[in-house]
């Protein structure tokens, strides 16, 4: 039911495609956690390369953390809902992702990070998202950026506060842009029966992740831990809160399509680039920039 009464931004929204179940998965030093967007859906969701959920109250869940590991050739986005993170990169970069913030790191050529709980009880939870480079931009510095919760912007509509992570919404511009792709980022926070709309160009993949309540897209409901691929068909998304509200992160963004190969850490657009990227490695360029 369309429950709007203000002129739609949206006149055809987008309908859902598939939902999806994530995986049960163990990353890092052990670290439990739920992988939403997973190898199989690179293509079709271009130009993320991954999501992760995390969220436990139990430290044994997460206590091991991520030690030191390498990336090449994407963007790790972090964001905390409850927490605390200490990351640290041989690019020199170090922070304290806390709750309601984000991290926002470009291994580009290369990177050795490590993200450790800076908490030994409590509760742990948020999200770690892969954002890949165009191949132009694979092998350009590393880059790193801290956003204090305070820090991110956010939009205030009837029922909904949409904190703009990446991209633009309503008019308000968020933390990070990405030319490229074109990145949206939103975490939308809906009361019961609120809507939120968000035009976007068909030619944009772009997917929902359902993390509190449920929200019908159309016809289709999304309960709490699903993801939605929506079609590449329509003017926009819709979001309408079921009576419960949700929490709901929004992504989309300009394809890539360039070749994608993927091992581990390391994303780039052949093989030679991967074999490449664990020659680096061994030899210490990745830690020490002398590439
Ligand atoms: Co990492």
């Amino acid at each position: 039911m369309d429950t709007r009464t203000t002129p739609f931004a949206v006149a055809e929204p987008r309908a859902v495609e598939r939902l999806i179940t994530g995986l049960a998965a163990s990353d890092g030093a052990g670290v439990k956690l739920t992988r939403v967007l997973t190898q199989d859906l690179q293509r079709r969701l271009d130009p993320f390369l991954m999501l992760d959920a995390f969220g436990s109250d139990a430290a044994d869940d997460y206590i091991a953390g991520f030690p030191d590991h390498p990336h090449r050739g994407f963007e790790t986005v972090t964001y905390m809902l409850a927490g605390r993170m200490r990351h640290r990169d041989s690019a020199g970069n170090q922070g304290l992702l806390q709750s309601g913030g984000v991290q926002w790191m470009t291994a580009g050529r290369g990177v050795i990070h490590s993200e450790m709980p800076e908490q030994s009880e409590g509760r742990m939870e948020g999200f770690q998202l892969w954002l890949n480079l165009p191949a132009k931009d694979k092998m350009q510095p590393p880059w790193y950026r801290d956003v204090q919760r305070s820090e991110v912007p956010e939009w205030h509509g009837d029922g909904v506060t949409a904190r703009v992570i990446a991209g633009a919404s309503h008019g308000v511009a968020g933390a990070v842009q990405r030319e490229a792709t074109a990145a949206l980022y939103i975490d939308v926070h809906l009361a019961g029966g609120a809507a939120f709309e968000q035009p976007l160009p068909a030619v944009h993949n772009a997917f929902v992740y359902v993390y509190r309540g449920a929200v019908n897209i159309g016809e289709q409901r999304v309960p709490s831990g699903r993801m939605a691929v929506l079609a590449n068909r329509g003017d926009g998304v819709l979001l309408v809160a079921a009576s419960e509200g949700a929490k709901v992160l929004l992504l989309a963004g300009r394809p890539l399509n360039e070749p994608i190969a993927q091992y581990g850490p390391f994303v780039m657009n052949t093989r030679a680039e991967i074999l490449q990227a664990f020659d680096d490695y061994n030899a210490g360029k990745l830690a020490a920039q002398q590439i």
